[in-house]
This record gives structure tokens, C-alpha cells and sequence, in this order.
């Protein structure tokens, strides 16, 4: 098996365990994707196949699911995910302002990781928060009413927290 796309046979070995002990492969579809995406950070398409066979379901059931969800992501992620809101309340009041500003700061554009493999950059659906619109997701750090104005700050934070060797949630 090639290590090319970073999922090395050891760590087909994890998700094989993982799979392995489940009582039943009956609706266990997302579950494998997501505990998938924590040991390996994505899933790329050669671990989808891999999932499929194991669960006896099509590529096209595990690639559907993994488009379907946003949480879900087919490229490799920066060490810290800023996710915005693009719902409709975020929207109406001004996430759209926050995108450009994140996108200046970093460098990158709506689902992009920065050349360091520091930050990445997604959009969301509506993640039920509506009352602190427009809001920003930091990993599972939750912002509410994010300003332009504030976007350099949560950038520093988190570069302060990474260059200490940790991500803290506060
Ligand atoms: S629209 Fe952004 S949290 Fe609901």
C-alpha cells in the first residue's frame, strides 16, 4: 500500500480495529467516517474505497455521505479548522465581511490550508447557533458575533497557542 496519501497500513490497521469491534455494520456508515476522520484528519478517496469494502456498502454510499455532511473533508486540514457560518442569519449579518477578512489574513480561500499546514479555512451550513450570529468555529471553539475588526486577534491567538506546541480551547 502506498504511503502517498498519508494513511500508512498501521493506521488502516486502527480503523480495521475499530471496525472490527462494532456489534453490527447496520447503519455504522457515518460513525466509521467520523472516527476515520479523527485518526486520520481526512478521508481521502483511497481510504473511502477502503471503508466500503470493509462494510460491504458501495463507493458511491461512502463518497455520498461524505459529501452530504460538511463536517466531513476529503482534503488534509491545517492544525487548526476556522469554520464559518454561511447560514442565513451569519449571513444577513455579515459573515460574508469576517470570509473576506480570514481569506486576507491567511492567504487562502474558502476550503485551502495555508502552505504551513497551520490554519485551514471552511464554510458551513447553519451549525444551530443562530443567536450568536455571525458565528466562527476554531476546531469546536465556538465565536459569536464575530466583526471583521476581530479576525487578526483569533489568527494571533491560535498562532500563539501553536507556536506553544498545544492548541488550548478557553
Ligand atoms: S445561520 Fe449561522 S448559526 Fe445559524
Amino acid at each position: 500500500m502506498s504511503t502517498e496519501t498519508g494513511c500508512s497500513e498501521q493506521k488502516f490497521h486502527e480503523i480495521d480495529s475499530y471496525i472490527a469491534a462494532l456489534s453490527s455494520l447496520d447503519g455504522a456508515l457515518v460513525n466509521v467516517l467520523s472516527q476515520a476522520q479523527s485518526i486520520y484528519g481526512y478521508l481521502p478517496k483511497e481510504l473511502q474505497l477502503h471503508i466500503a469494502r470493509k462494510l460491504k456498502v458501495s463507493p458511491a454510499q461512502v463518497y455520498g455521505v461524505v459529501s452530504f455532511y460538511s463536517f466531513f473533508t476529503m482534503e488534509p486540514k491545517g492544525k487548526c479548522r476556522i469554520s464559518l457560518c454561511m447560514g442565513t442569519a451569519c449571513f444577513v449579518l455579515g459573515i460574508d465581511e469576517v470570509l473576506k477578512e480570514f481569506q486576507k489574513e491567511l492567504g487562502i480561500a474558502s476550503g485551502e490550508t495555508t502552505p504551513d499546514g497551520l490554519f485551514s479555512l471552511d464554510a458551513l451550513r447553519c451549525v444551530g447557533a443562530c443567536s450568536l450570529a455571525p458565528v466562527v468555529l476554531v476546531d469546536d471553539r465556538v465565536f459569536g458575533k464575530v466583526t471583521a475588526n476581530q479576525v487578526s486577534g483569533i489568527i494571533d491567538e491560535y498562532k500563539g497557542f501553536l507556536s506553544r506546541g498545544s492548541v488550548e480551547h478557553g
